[in-house]
């Protein structure tokens, strides 16, 4: 589906560099069909040396006779960048942007055509190839653009179409939500250390205890609630810690820090989208 595509990166940074990283590992295409642009030229010869694309600091060289472009600068450089590349974009081009809370329509009146835009949320694990990434086409996008941002962004993680309107959520949800593992797993590890595990151990089994209950819920596709019930012995260790956990408003307070990442979300994309 890729093989023939020319893709550009403009803002090849940590995300960028993933997501290139992650279609080569792939083998999704060649490097010589990949172009990744930004300033720092120290960083672009690094890039030009580990991965093998075609490397420039001039956006608009690196968009001209690109297919699909991956739009991977700061939400408040989007503006200029796009103002910058506009020129070279034609008809049939597809556009795919990571930055977060810029609209497909302000993307699309920026670049002054009415190109197919999708966007994608991803979070940091995109770096593990083990990414969740949200995606939402715009209005002049349809399935066949859904599909190649779909192929390009599985080689980094698992995708799931949403509505656009959604995106300030799967922010707050997703994408700032290995924040609230990394917590999870920090509090677990002090819980061991308390009770006399050494922290290297008790950081490996509380990442390994995370890891192993998230594939279980991937892959029996049971609710969590269900998988709660089948290790919750009655009297057991299992049950108090749940008591305890319930009292102290676990949930609650996960459910607020969606609500409150969301919010945040929809402020900034007021400022910048
Ligand atoms: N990190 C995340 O968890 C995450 C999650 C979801 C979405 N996003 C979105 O992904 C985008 C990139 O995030 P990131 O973490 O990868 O940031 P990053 O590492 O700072 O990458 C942005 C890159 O853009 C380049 N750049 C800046 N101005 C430029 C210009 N005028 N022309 C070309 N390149 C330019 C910068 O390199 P130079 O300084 O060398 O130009 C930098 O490498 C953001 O829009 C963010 O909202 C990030």
């Amino acid at each position: 589906m890729l093989n023939k595509k020319k893709i550009a990166v403009i803002g090849a940074g940590h995300i960028g560099t993933a997501l290139m990283g992650g279609l080569l590992k792939a083998k999704l295409l060649p490097p010589g069909n990949l172009t990744a642009s930004r300033r720092n030229e120290t960083a672009l010869e690094e890039l030009r040396k580990s991965l093998g694309v075609h490397v420039t600091t001039d956006n608009r060289k690196a968009a001209k006779g690109a297919d699909i472009l991956l739009l991977c600068v700061k939400p408040q450089q989007s503006a200029a960048v796009l103002e910058e590349i506009a020129p070279e974009v034609h008809e049939g081009l597809l556009v795919l942007s990571v930055m977060a809370g810029i609209t497909t329509e302000s993307i699309c009146r920026r670049l002054g055509k009415p190109v197919p835009v999708v966007r994608a949320m991803p979070n940091t694990p995109v770096l593990v190839d083990e990414g969740a990434i949200p995606i939402a086409r715009g209005a002049h996008a349809g399935e066949e653009h859904l599909k190649l941002a779909s192929a390009i962004y599985t080689a980094v993680g698992r995708v799931e179409v949403v509505a656009e309107n959604l995106m300030d959520a799967v922010t707050g949800l997703s994408g700032s939500g290995p924040v609230y593992v990394y917590m999870v797993i920090e509090a677990m590890t002090d819980g061991g250390v308390k009770m006399g595990i050494p922290r290297d151990i008790a950081r490996r089994l509380s990442a390994q205890t995370v890891f192993g209950a998230a594939k279980m819920v991937r892959e029996t596709g049971k609710h969590p609630a269900i998988l709660k019930d089948e290790v919750t012995t009655p009297g057991g260790t299992a049950i108090a810690a749940v008591h305890e956990l319930e009292s102290k408003g676990l949930r609650t307070v996960l459910i607020d820090a969606v609500c409150t990442a969301t919010r945040r979300a929809k402020e900034l994309s007021e400022l910048y989208g």
